[in-house]
């Protein structure tokens, strides 16, 4: 183990694995230059089809183009996900398999493609060894998002700290805000748009008070902590910013540690505990929070959330509960709906609303709103027909518009045999009104086994794309990404 611990801690240590695990590489006129890694298949639906993991590790430019791009596009999207490095001998999903970053780059109208796996020292431990190793079972994948914030690009994961990221995606290391930040950090911060401060919390396991609530400002230093008691450590994946408040939902997922003892879901759905709505006062870290008790429901991602004439309202993905199993038909039984929480601020009392049948998750929505007043948002239909068919998660035929003062939607219908993911929105420079700019997100053909990156415009929301890019190269399914401009 001494060996071992020298080995992760040296940086030759991450230059010999990688270097050794290069394969020599195959001549194909569609890659600039490319890595290739050994591959493996599996028989897990979280490793196969749309989610299958790929292997090498590309850099392609001038890509075929059809429409038009928009001469305003300069920067890049950037989306993280898991695509495990050596064949896992069990697959905890979402909660495992070595982060890889696909980015799009603009400029001038000309867009390029590149992918790369993030070398965290878990991984680069594993790259020395060759194979997947038990005791790095519960270490830091960085798989989850990656964010633009102050002059860092960072993929996170929500029970490890962030790990830097170059513009080249390639990885620098961990990033603790010069050692302000222990352990962990979420991987769904909030960054306000107005004040440019990143919002965000991170969440223990062992140590009490389970949840720590912060503030960042622009030049990547945190400025406030907020230690919140909470009863019992519970996982919380997103949170909601508002103008004068940071909201948690004490959902009743619970720690479990003789599970993950036995290399199973560390969590627990334990709905009698009930869902606790946690409001933390912003500005003032003096003011005690305020905690609502209300009914048990699941929720992994919140679109947004403002406030309005005395009340807190919340949109979010709500499941009436969580099944955590690794297999298809666990995700079949999680029904996730749009839902509206408004929160009287006088009185506590919560009111909730469906807005919506479809199954959905992944809302996002034009982050100029972010904590705002808002009408628009996005999010990426689940089809159960389609999960039944295939026994293979994340498939999404098509991506909905929800207009939250219409109470209506749009959906933009992929082309047979083409799925979709999370979509982002890309703000318009000189853009006057909340749909003013683009909805980009990868589209994977299972005919062609290649991925497009389409841009879809948000005021003609069911028409063609004004431009598909198309890949030479498959983008598995992931989760969360963003634009960084310029
Ligand atoms: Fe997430």
């Amino acid at each position: 183990m001494k060996r071992r611990q020298f080995l992760i801690q040296s940086s030759l240590a991450a230059m010999t694995a990688i270097a050794y695990h290069q394969l020599p590489s195959q001549s194909s006129p569609i890659y600039k230059q490319y890595k290739s890694y050994k591959s493996w298949k599996s028989n897990n639906s979280f490793l196969q089809g749309i989610n299958a993991p790929v292997f090498k590790e590309v850099d392609i430019t001038n890509l075929k183009i059809s429409g038009h791009i928009p001469q305003e596009l300069q920067g890049m999207y950037v989306r993280n996900g898991p695509n495990p490095m050596f064949k896992p001998s069990s697959y905890n999903y979402p909660l495992e398999g070595d982060g890889m970053l696909h980015g799009v780059y603009f400029n001038n109208g000309e867009v390029s493609y590149k992918n790369r796996w993030i070398t965290t020292s878990g991984l680069v431990y594993e790259m020395f060894e060759g194979q997947e190793l038990d005791e790095l079972k519960f270490k830091n994948y960085a798989n989850t998002n990656v964010i633009g914030y102050g002059d860092k690009l960072l993929a996170l994961y929500e029970i490890g700290l962030p790990y830097e990221i170059d513009k080249n995606l390639d990885t620098i290391g961990e990033w603790n805000f010069q050692g302000q930040l222990e352990q962990s950090m979420t991987a769904h911060p909030k960054l306000d748009p107005k004040t440019g401060e990143l919002h965000f919390y991170r969440y223990s396991f062992f140590n009490a008070p389970y949840l720590h609530y912060y503030i960042a400002d622009q030049n990547n230093t945190i400025i406030r902590e907020t230690a919140i008691d909470i009863p019992r450590p519970v996982m919380f994946h997103d949170m909601v910013l508002t103008e004068n408040y940071a909201i948690f939902f004490d959902c009743p997922l619970v720690f479990n540690l003789e599970q993950a003892k036995a290399n199973k879901k560390p969590f627990l759905w334990q709905p009698e505990q009930g869902t606790t709505i946690i409001l933390v006062d912003r500005h003032d870290s003096n003011k005690k929070p305020i905690y609502i008790k209300t009914d048990p429901f699941w929720v992994w991602h919140f679109m947004n959330g403002f406030e309005e004439n005395e009340k807190i309202v919340i949109d979010f993905v709500h499941y009436p509960e969580i099944n955590m199993e690794s297999h298809w038909q666990a995700i079949l039984s999680n029904k996730s709906n749009l839902q509206r929480m408004s929160i009287d601020l006088k009185t506590h009392a919560i009111v909730s609303e469906k807005l919506d049948d479809h199954y959905v998750d992944f809302p996002t929505i034009n982050n100029e709103k972010l904590g705002q007043a808002y009408r628009f948002g996005y999010a990426p239909h689940i089809d159960t027909e389609i999960l039944s068919k295939k026994q293979i998660p994340n498939y999404f035929p098509s991506l909905i518009q929800y207009d939250l003062a219409k109470n209506n939607h749009k959906i933009h219908q992929f082309k047979p045999g083409c799925y979709g993911g999370e979509a982002a929105f890309i703000p318009s420079g000189n853009g006057q009104s909340e749909l003013d700019g683009y909805v980009v997100t990868f589209v994977y053909n299972e005919n062609t086994q290649t991925s497009d990156f389409v841009i879809i415009d948000p005021n003609n929301f069911q028409s063609e794309p004004i431009a598909t890019i198309h890949l030479p190269v498959r983008v598995p399914s992931g989760f969360h990404g963003n634009w960084i401009a310029g």
